[in-house]
This record gives C-alpha cells, sequence and structure tokens, in this order.
C-alpha cells in the first residue's frame, strides 16, 4: 500500500464490497464496482503483495505519485446553471477518426505479470469501448498480435534503441500492421528507482523471490496463471535478441537497447521514417513542447509516467496550461496522470487537453477480471464524464475550456 502519507488516491477510497470473496479471486466481480477505487480493490485481493506492487508503486518516496493525485484534486470545476443538458456528448474526433470518448489507454510496460495475455484484454475492451490504446515498447506480446485484437486503434510506443537498425524497424513494423500514431516516450530515458519493488526482491526481468512465491499460496487465481507459464514474456523484443534466447535473455536484451543518450535527434530521425501521427510522451516544460512542435511532433503528452522516474518532479496537471499556451493550435495536447474519476478527464479538458489517457484505471479493472473488468473501468469513466458535463452545463465535451475551472489558492 502507500509508502507515504497522502499517497492513497481520492476516488480509491475502499467502498464496502458486496461481493463474496470467491468472485474477487476469479475477478468475475468487476461488474459489481461502483468506481474506480472499487475495482483498485478487486486488483489488490487478486494480486500477490510483489505483483500489486508493479501496478501501484513509483519511484523511491512516491511523494511524485502522491502529488499527482493531490494537485488534480485541487483543481476545482465551476457549474454554469439553467443550461439545457438533456443531450450529452464526449465523442471526439482525433488524428481523423471519431472516438467515443475523450480518452485512451495508455501504453504499460511489464504488465504481463498481472495476468496472462492482459495486453489482449486491454485491447479487446478498447475495441469494444472505441477507444484508441497505447501499446508499451516492452510489451509482453508483440504489437502486431495485439492490434489483431483491436485493428486501427492501436498507438505503438517506442523509445529509440541503442541500435538504430532495430528503432527503424520498430516503425517499419508499426507502419505495417497499421499502428494509429507513434508514441515516443522521452521521460525516462534510464530506469526508475522503485523502491517498493527492489524491497519485495522483484527483480527486472520480472523474477519471483522465495517469499514473493510463498504469499502468492494464498492467491490462487493469479499462482494458477503464473504456472501455466508465459507471463515474464517479451514477445515484442525476441526476434532481436539472439536466437536462442530464452525469455529472460530477451529482456536482458532489451534493457541493453534502452537508450540513455536518446535526445532531440531521434524526433528528427522519427519524423523522418513515420509519416503518420507522430506524439511526443512524457513532456512537462513548455519549451520542450515547441520544441517538439518545431521538430514536427504532431502532439505532446503531458506526462510524468504514472510517478515513474524523477521523484521531485511536478504534478502534471500543474504544468498544463503552461504547454497548452506554448505549443500553439497546431500541437495536440494530451494529459495522463493520477486519473480515477471522470471529473479528473474533464478538468485536463478544460485546461486544454484534446485528449487523455488512463493508465492504472484500465489496469485494477484487467487485472482484476480481464477485457470484463477493463471495459467496467472505460464504462465507469464514461459515466463519470457523461454526469460531470451534465452538472457543469456543457453538455458537447468539446465545449469545456478553463471557464469552468477555478484554480487552487
Ligand atoms: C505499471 C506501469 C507501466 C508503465 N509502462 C510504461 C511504458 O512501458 N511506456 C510508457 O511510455 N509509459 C509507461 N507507463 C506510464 C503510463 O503510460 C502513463 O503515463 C501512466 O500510467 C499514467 O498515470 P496513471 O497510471 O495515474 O493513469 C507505465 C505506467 C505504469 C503504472
Amino acid at each position: 500500500m502507500a509508502a507515504v502519507p497522502g499517497t492513497e488516491p481520492q476516488g480509491a477510497t475502499r467502498a464496502p464490497l458486496r461481493w463474496k470473496e470467491g468472485e474477487a479471486m476469479t475477478g468475475g466481480a468487476t461488474g459489481h464496482a461502483v468506481s474506480i477505487g472499487d475495482l483498485r480493490e478487486l486488483a489488490r485481493r487478486r494480486l500477490p503483495r510483489v505483483i500489486y506492487g508493479v501496478l501501484e508503486g513509483a519511484s523511491e518516496d512516491e511523494r511524485l505519485l502522491a502529488l499527482t493525485y493531490e494537485r488534480l484534486r485541487a483543481w476545482s470545476l465551476v457549474p454554469r446553471r439553467l443550461r439545457d443538458v438533456s443531450v450529452r456528448t464526449q465523442a471526439t474526433e482525433l488524428f481523423g477518426r471519431t472516438w467515443s470518448s475523450c480518452f485512451g489507454i495508455a501504453p504499460t510496460g511489464t504488465i504481463g505479470v498481472l495476468r496472462r495475455d492482459i495486453e489482449f484484454h486491454l485491447a479487446d475492451a478498447a475495441r469494444q469501448a472505441n477507444i484508441p490504446i497505447g501499446v508499451s515498447g516492452a510489451s509482453a506480446r508483440t504489437h502486431e498480435a495485439i492490434a489483431e485484437h483491436a485493428p486501427g486503434q492501436v498507438w505503438s510506443q517506442l523509445y529509440a534503441a541503442t541500435d538504430p537498425a532495430i528503432t527503424r524497424n520498430l516503425v517499419e513494423r508499426a507502419e505495417a500492421f497499421g499502428a494509429g500514431a507513434l508514441l515516443w516516450t522521452v521521460d525516462l530515458n534510464i530506469a526508475a528507482k522503485n523502491d517498493r519493488l527492489i524491497r519485495a526482491g522483484f527483480g527486472v526481468p520480472p523474477r519471483l523471490s522465495l517469499g514473493a512465491k510463498v504469499e502468492a499460496l494464498r492467491h490462487p487465481g493469479w499462482l494458477l496463471e503464473y504456472l501455466r507459464g508465459g507471463m515474464a514474456r517479451l514477445d515484442q523484443w525476441a526476434q532481436y535478441a539472439p536466437a536462442d534466447a530464452d525469455p529472460m535473455a530477451v529482456h536482458r536484451f532489451y534493457l541493453s537497447q534502452r537508450n540513455a543518450c536518446q535526445s532531440w535527434r531521434e524526433l528528427e530521425l522519427l519524423r523522418k521514417l513515420w509519416k503518420g501521427p507522430l506524439i511526443v510522451k512524457g513532456i512537462l516544460h513548455a519549451d520542450d513542447a515547441v520544441r517538439a512542435a518545431e521538430l514536427g511532433a504532431d502532439g505532446v503528452v503531458v506526462s510524468n509516467h504514472g510517478g515513474f522516474g524523477l521523484d521531485h518532479g511536478p504534478a502534471p496537471i500543474d504544468m498544463l496550461p503552461g504547454v497548452v499556451s506554448a505549443a500553439g493550435e497546431k500541437t495536440v495536447v494530451m494529459y495522463e496522470g493520477g486519473i480515477l474519476r471522470g471529473s479528473d478527464i474533464v478538468l485536463a479538458r478544460c485546461l486544454g487537453a484534446r485528449f487523455c489517457f488512463v493508465g492504472r484505471a484500465t489496469l485494477y479493472g484487467a487485472s482484476a477480471g480481464g477485457a470484463t473488468g477493463a471495459l467496467r473501468a472505460i464504462d465507469i469513466l464514461k459515466d463519470e464524464i457523461d454526469r460531470t458535463i451534465g452538472h457543469l452545463g456543457c453538455p458537447d465535451a468539446r465545449d469545456l475550456g478553463p471557464g469552468y475551472v477555478r484554480a487552487p489558492a
């Protein structure tokens, strides 16, 4: 659980659970979940403590994660009265396609340990909900295989590899399977120090200590999948590793290719290689947004990687207005970080984000109940967005703007 006071996010408070323990073990209870917090609790029950830490942890003291939640909720939404809100819409047009809402699923890696084939579950949910899904450069399954579950909806995330031929090939593959956008992540050039996982003896490549294995006996639903194997794979990278590499060796090869010296030069290279929408993910400083736009990026994601990386960094919501005003009309600014309620998404839209991404919210759902659980998370957020724009007196989410916001004192 939370390492420092205040990390416990609002909206994730433990509700009195109405479902039976057995249901929670199988994930069959996600249909009863009322909030993302309920799904979080179901995920916590299903997963061994160490594995839950993969989902819940962040860097060092987790100060940044706590701040991300805290600052998001410090802003207020100011409703306008006596407007007809009987017909409401949150449908959003982005890069030539209309999505059912103004958020998608953020790319998350090392998640194979949460549930077998979790990326397929997330993609199935994204397809059913008609929202985009970012797929991590460190995915357990190949982007091609995941895209079969959500054709035309996968956005391919990558870090530039040390070997430029691999970067080039990753981009060619994204083009070949029809990725809707390329998400180039720039905020984790070196690995995060995740104290929670280090203390628990969870290694990268993913490996369980003896204590964790013993604790796992109390989580039979998860353990069964673990014993069937295949949870710690990294198929996306298997073709680049030496021919006889087992999953652990593939992980080690992937880590050896993480490019600590990736710089703006790579953006120029990617712009030449990739003709579709190119998004720089992990921007916090307004000047970096301007630079990205100058070098041809179509969009930026204001993000702190879910609290990984620089633990003394700022909350992304506080940086969003500055990035929006610096980036200019042509650059699509998006937001992610700490979203657990539909109103969080509405707030980010009011502050100028055209689109949002959620990481943990859908992971809680998918960890607890596969595609059904992930879809439940999406439905909960959509329902809350719908109610929030109704309460605000702004029936079309496209009309949200700074006029509906009160900044923290
Ligand atoms: C378990 C986990 C793994 C992640 N892996 C990646 C990754 O491989 N690539 C990436 O660009 N971002 C990654 N992220 C960051 C997410 O894309 C996103 O920025 C973050 O989850 C948003 O915050 P939220 O979880 O509060 O919604 C990861 C986040 C989590 C929680």
